[in-house]
């Protein structure tokens, strides 16, 4: 391991040493070494497609087999993905007992659920789960769905009949106000790290700043420097596959 980077982790690893209360808060990057594409890096998704074609509620009732057949092809992809070291590093972490370590992820692939994450908050939902697009009472709970959409046999809500949709949050929707509770209150912590999000979509973008209000100790983990580096208190240039084992390993 590099000593710089050492010695520039010092300050976090004796905060976390001491901390009975740790948030981490994940965006696309903490994927990227699994294959799963981010959404604003170079390959990132809105390069490619435009997420009012596809990520909104007017898109999916426009074009309900287009927006499907997409997220068709993104569960195809990730059910190809495989957690990376960062997963497991915070999946170990979120089981541990003798601290509460709480994991919010603005990803909809699942993959800190594969790599055994307790507790992990959802902000943005799931691809691989669906849910009702009428939002009748009994669709509106999400149920597993991991297949690939027919074009010409769209799903089906089981209750109502109408149309299915993907139980991922879209532009333009709240988040559910359950998940957004229980994420402000793991804003309360000891120490706040963030990893792998550009901090540009709100309100997981705010956390940082209601942690660091809150007293906690805050640090950022990303490739490149995002908005809420020059607030952090610590930001730390690297893969986050890399320097999560690396601060692991020093904890210890
Ligand atoms: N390690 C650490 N950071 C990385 C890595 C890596 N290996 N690879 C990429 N990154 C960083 C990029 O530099 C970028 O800042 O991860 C960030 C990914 O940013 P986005 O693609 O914007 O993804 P995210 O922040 O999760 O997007 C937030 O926007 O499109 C919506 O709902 C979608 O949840 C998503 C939300």
């Amino acid at each position: 391991m590099i000593s710089g980077m050492e010695q520039q982790l010092r300050p976090l690893v004796a905060r976390l040493r001491a901390a009975r209360a740790v948030t981490v808060m994940t965006g696309a990057g903490v994927s990227a070494a699994s294959g799963v594409p981010t959404f604003r890096g170079p390959e990132g998704l809105w390069r490619t497609f435009r997420p009012e074609d596809l990520a909104t509620p007017a898109a999916f009732a426009r074009d309900p087999a287009l927006v499907w057949e997409w997220y068709s092809w993104r569960r195809a992809k990730i059910a190809s993905c495989r957690p990376n070291a960062a997963h497991e590093v915070l999946a170990r972490w979120s089981q541990e007992t003798t601290r509460q370590v709480r994991v919010i992820t603005q990803n909809v692939d699942d993959l800190h659920l594969r790599a055994g994450t307790r507790d992990l908050i959802r902000l943005h939902g799931s691809l691989s789960e669906t849910r009702c697009f009428n939002g009748c009472a009994a669709g509106v709970r999400p149920w597993r769905d991991e297949g690939a959409a027919a074009p010409d046999c769209l799903p089906r809500c089981p209750h109502c009949g109408g149309l299915a949709r993907p139980a991922v949050v879209w532009f333009g929707e709240s988040l559910d106000a359950s998940d957004v509770e229980r994420a402000t209150q793991a804003v309360s912590c000891d120490v706040f790290l963030t990893v792998g999000t550009s901090a540009v979509v709100y309100p997981a973008a705010g956390f940082a700043r209601i942690a660091q209000a809150r007293g906690a100790f805050t640090a950022e983990i990303n490739l490149e420097s995002t908005p809420a580096s020059p607030l952090v208190d610590l930001s730390i240039l690297g893969p986050a596959e890399d320097v999560l084992p690396a601060i692991d390993q020093l904890v210890l």
